[in-house]
């Protein structure tokens, strides 16, 4: 099945769409862990102080383009997730990767809500500043961020400023309404049919009040049949996951592209 393009249904989504809900930390978050031991064939490098962070870093360092990814709660580490880097950076890319836990990830076993709340996007997004200035400064490089659930509310973050140029969230984490309308930056999202911290629903409001919104430029599409997390933490041995995580990959590619000039 194609995956759903959302603009023919939209503004009869739209009206349907009931009344504000703030999106919770919810389990999905945590469904299909990475596995660690997956690594070692990786094709980018560890850097120790990028804006004062650790960070893989990929792809082609002379660039004119730069991608940052905002991981989620599992963090920088996941061997798929670097995977994932590398083909970014495989696209001609100078790709970033950064720890924006400092080496405390979300791992089995925490309390969630309480790692929440040591662990804001909002004021990672803040904290990461010095990242997107030095991206800015040394190579001047045109900067996009790409942000995966937890990281995805960084992007949006990101997004209300003017650090960068365009941001694509995937099944991301506690976005908006009202993010929608504070963001500065072309963005893209990508959604799963089965997303219970951001679902189609919600989707459908982010793009209704985006719509209002002439200048920026927005994209959205649900894959349908995969829940939260289906870009970065799918089961590498379903060909229907794969298939479908690497739509998701191609479509923010396609984004980039498009948006960083
Ligand atoms: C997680 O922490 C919160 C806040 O401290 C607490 O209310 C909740 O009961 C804890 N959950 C579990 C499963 O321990
Ligand atoms: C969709 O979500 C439901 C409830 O969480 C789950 O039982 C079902 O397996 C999910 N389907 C897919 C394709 O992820
Ligand atoms: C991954 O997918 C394969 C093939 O569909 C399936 O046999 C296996 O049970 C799946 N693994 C998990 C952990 O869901």
């Amino acid at each position: 099945m194609a995956p759903e393009l959302l603009y023919p249904c939209l503004v009869f989504l739209a009206v349907l769409a009931g009344s504000a809900t703030t999106a919770t930390p919810h389990s999905q978050c945590l469904d299909n862990p990475p596995d660690l031991t997956a690594g070692g064939d990786e094709a980018g490098a560890v850097v120790h102080d990028l804006g004062g962070f650790k960070a893989y870093v990929t792809g082609t360092v002379h660039s004119k383009k730069a991608i940052v990814l905002a991981s989620d709660v599992y963090g920088f580490e996941a061997p798929l997730f670097r995977k994932i880097a590398d083909k970014v950076g495989e696209a001609g890319y100078y790709v970033v990767v950064p720890d924006l836990f400092n080496g405390q990830p979300y791992t089995d076993g925490i309390n969630l809500t309480e790692w929440l709340q040591a662990h804001s996007p909002v004021k990672a997004a803040q904290d990461a500043k010095p990242i997107f200035a030095a991206l800015k400064k040394g190579q001047k490089y045109v900067v996009g961020v790409g942000g995966y659930c937890w990281g995805g509310k960084v992007a949006v973050e990101v997004a209300k400023t003017n650090e960068v140029d365009s941001v694509v969230i995937s099944h991301p984490y506690a976005i908006t309404v009202d993010d929608m309308k504070e963001i500065k930056n072309p963005i893209e999202i990508i959604g799963a049919q089965n997303d219970t911290s951001t679902p189609p629903k919600l989707v459908y409001r982010l793009v209704h009040t985006l719509r209002q919104r002439s200048e920026i430029p927005y994209y959205a599409k649900i894959f349908p049949r995969v829940s939260h997390g289906f870009a970065i933490r799918y089961n590498v041995t379903n060909p229907f996951e794969v298939k479908t995580a690497e739509q998701a990959l191609a479509l923010m590619l396609d984004w980039f592209h498009k948006y960083l000039k």
